[in-house]
């Protein structure tokens, strides 16, 4: 703060004893802005002044006003540029004012005046004038706001400057200022720090001291922040941890069809492998030869069936089962790690469970919901003798950990599950049953290739992570939780993840 510009006010309101801020800086030649950051550092210095806040709507002219103001209203410029004598051609009169829109303006407006006319008896139309003088007072109105700022000028003649869109109404904030009881010219500077040779000497006790400003923000730490689906997967990992689960490697987008769907019993006509659903990629288009003997059991229970099945009764294609996609779904994670389990386990067969929560992508028409690309969480669980009251008693116990306690079921179809379930959730907000997941009981068409023991059964869910998210962070359009719409601010400002009810 600059020492002798507050005492040069505080001298001047001790002349005046009051007045408002603006005044003030009109009377001694400062910015207002200036003038109220000045009265509000001589207020950290206690009761010195009395400061009331007020304020009042000022009328300013827009920059079309101002154009006025040097030029004429527009209706006036149309008139001088019409000689007085003769007519004009409308053409020549509207390019000699310059401006087409002005132009345009002003002609109608002093059509409407009476001030020209347009002379149709000669060969051409011409434009006239009808009057020998006119009085523009338009501009007049509008020097007279400029010189007073809008005081003392008729409502009707404001109204319509308003409209005409020459003025603008703006608020203006100001300050009453009087004295206070502490009353003083000059400002002693505070003090901020209480230091040691001012105890030592004892200088402290004629020290005044600057007041802690509580009200006071603290500055924000410039950090990194965790996107909400970061948030909400970490919460979906450790259920699955908590349930004893172990997390699925899942770091291949890119997939062969042979994973993505053959080993998943999904025939090769199957029109989710159409290219209108599911992105190939060109570059390598192929990928390399499946294990060779699994290869064999899956190409036989394809075409021609086996384990109790007919199977789909068609040539199956090494080809086309090479051709890699970006995948579809995790369930291709999920194949591999069945036949990586099969594999491992020749002997005795112990139980497991596994999960995934990874991204997955489809040639979906986008929409407020829909993405090419989106995450899928998945639950696995190989046992001996699982049955499909384990999966619903497992979805049940998933599910409350989420806070999610009215479940129900609805058989569906998935080409490598039999039976298979819709998984529907009560939504407490929406009052209605909504779509949570997808399940079911892998195909033995599945499974019995790879090598699992006969007797192990698969159970298996999965869902999307950005439906919960959304619903969790009140977001109802996709693009803002994904891609490059996303308002780094909400990134910044929503909270913790901590899924509501939950039964941990
Ligand atoms: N893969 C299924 C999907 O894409 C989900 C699912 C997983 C269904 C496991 C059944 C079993 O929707």
């Amino acid at each position: 703060m600059d020492s002798s510009e507050t005492e040069i006010l505080l001298n001047f309101l001790n002349t005046v004893n009051q007045c408002n801020s603006l005044e003030m800086a009109e009377a001694l030649k400062m910015n207002h802005q200036k003038v109220v950051g000045l009265l509000k550092s001589i207020q950290c210095f206690g009761d010195v002044i009395v400061c009331e806040q007020t304020s009042h709507n000022n009328l300013q002219l827009t920059k079309e006003g101002e154009g006025v103001v040097e030029y004429g209203s527009h209706e006036a410029r149309i008139f001088s540029n019409i000689p007085p004598d003769a007519g004009i051609e409308q053409k020549l009169l509207f390019s000699n004012v310059g401006d087409q829109q002005i132009a345009k303006l002003g002609f109608s407006k002093a059509m409407s005046l009476g001030w020209i006319t347009l002379d149709k008896s000669a060969e051409k139309p011409l434009v006239r004038r009808k009057v020998e003088m006119v009085e523009d007072e338009v501009k007049q109105a509008l020097i007279k706001i400029k010189e007073s700022e809008g005081r003392n000028i008729n409502d009707t003649v404001k109204q319509d400057l308003k409209k005409r869109k020459l003025i603008q109404e703006i608020k203006v904030t100001s300050y009453n200022v009087s004295k206070g009881s502490d009353f003083k010219l000059k400002l002693e500077k505070l003090e901020t720090e209480l230091t040691s040779e001012m105890i030592a000497k004892g200088t402290w006790k004629e020290k005044q001291f600057k007041d802690y400003n509580f009200d006071a923000l603290g500055v924000n730490i410039e950090r990194g922040h965790l996107h909400p689906l970061l948030k909400v997967r970490e919460q979906f990992r450790q259920i699955f941890l908590e349930m004893g689960f172990t997390e699925m490697p899942t770091n291949n987008f890119v997939e062969s069809s042979f994973w993505n769907f053959d080993s998943l019993f999904q025939p090769q006509q199957h029109p989710a492998r159409d290219a209108h659903d599911t992105f190939f990629v060109s570059d390598p288009m192929y990928a390399s030869d499946p294990p060779k003997e699994y290869m064999e059991q899956v190409k036989r229970v394809h075409s021609l069936g086996g384990y109790g099945s007919q199977g789909y009764k068609y040539d199956w294609d090494l080809n086309e089962s090479k051709k890699n996609l970006l995948r579809t779904h995790t369930t291709a994670v999920s194949a591999r790690m069945l036949y990586a389990l099969a594999k491992q386990q020749q002997s005795e067969f112990k139980a497991v469970k596994y999960f995934s929560i990874d991204r997955v992508f489809r040639n979906e028409t986008l929409d407020a919901t829909h993405l090419a690309e989106f995450h899928q969480i998945e639950g696995v669980v190989a046992n001996v003798g699982i049955t499909l009251g384990d999966l619903m008693g497992l979805l049940s116990q998933f599910f409350r950990k989420l806070g999610i306690h009215k479940l129900k079921f609805k058989p569906t179809y998935n080409p490598y599950t039999e039976p298979s379930m819709e998984i529907f959730s009560y939504h407490e907000g929406l009052k209605k049953w909504v779509e949570i997941g997808n399940s079911g009981m892998f195909r033995p068409e599945m499974l019995l290739p790879m090598g699992l023991p006969s007797n192990v059964s698969v159970i298996a869910w999965g869902l999307s992570l950005e439906r919960p998210t959304m619903i969790k962070y009140g977001i109802d359009n996709i693009r803002d939780l994904v891609g490059h719409k996303v308002d780094l601010k909400m990134v910044e400002t929503n909270g913790i993840c901590l899924l509501d009810g939950c039964e941990r």
